[in-house]
């Protein structure tokens, strides 16, 4: 039976009547029109499907809807300030870290939320940070070069 359930997307407040077991991933791309989460495998396996969910990496496909009621769900379409990419978006293009792009969105919510909560991290630690999430092209390297440039860059303390 359908819920009323509501939650804070990206700073906005959202209620949307649905099923509480669907996953969270669905709502946001088909309800809210946030096609930027992807779905890779459905089972937590790829990350493909990362958002932030209180400030923690969460996959949205096996993440029950009923679960985000009252908590803040961040996606890639929100870490940008207006027209300015965010620092991590930044540097993903500059190493060119992406090939076919379907985990960029995923990669890029972890690292936003390992360089909010470590600032400095070493490679290890971004290596440790990032590997829930898989890349079928291989440009792992580039990843974390992109991850550390952004720690660099924004140099001790991302405003967002
Ligand atoms: S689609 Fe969610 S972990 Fe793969
Ligand atoms: S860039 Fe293709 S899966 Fe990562």
């Amino acid at each position: 039976m359908e819920q009323s359930i509501s939650f804070s997307v990206n700073g906005k407040s959202h209620t949307v009547a649905t099923e509480p077991h669907r996953p969270l991933l669905d709502v946001l791309r088909e309800d809210l029109g946030l096609a930027g989460c992807k779905f890779g495998c459905g089972e937590r396996q790829c990350g493909a499907c990362t958002v932030l969910m209180n400030g923690r990496p969460t996959f949205s496909c096996v993440t029950p809807v009923s679960r985000a009621k009252d908590r803040k769900i961040e996606t890639i379409e929100g870490i940008s300030d207006g027209g300015k990419l965010h620092p991590v978006q930044e540097t993903f293009l500059t190493e060119g870290a992406l090939q076919c792009g379907y985990c960029t969105t995923g990669m890029i919510m972890a690292a936003v939320a390992l360089l909010r909560e470590k600032p400095r991290p070493d490679m290890e630690e971004i290596r440790e940070a990032m590997n829930r999430n898989i890349c079928r092209c291989g440009t792992y390297l580039r990843i974390m070069r992109a991850v550390e440039r952004a720690a660099k860059a924004s140099d001790g303390g991302l405003s967002k």
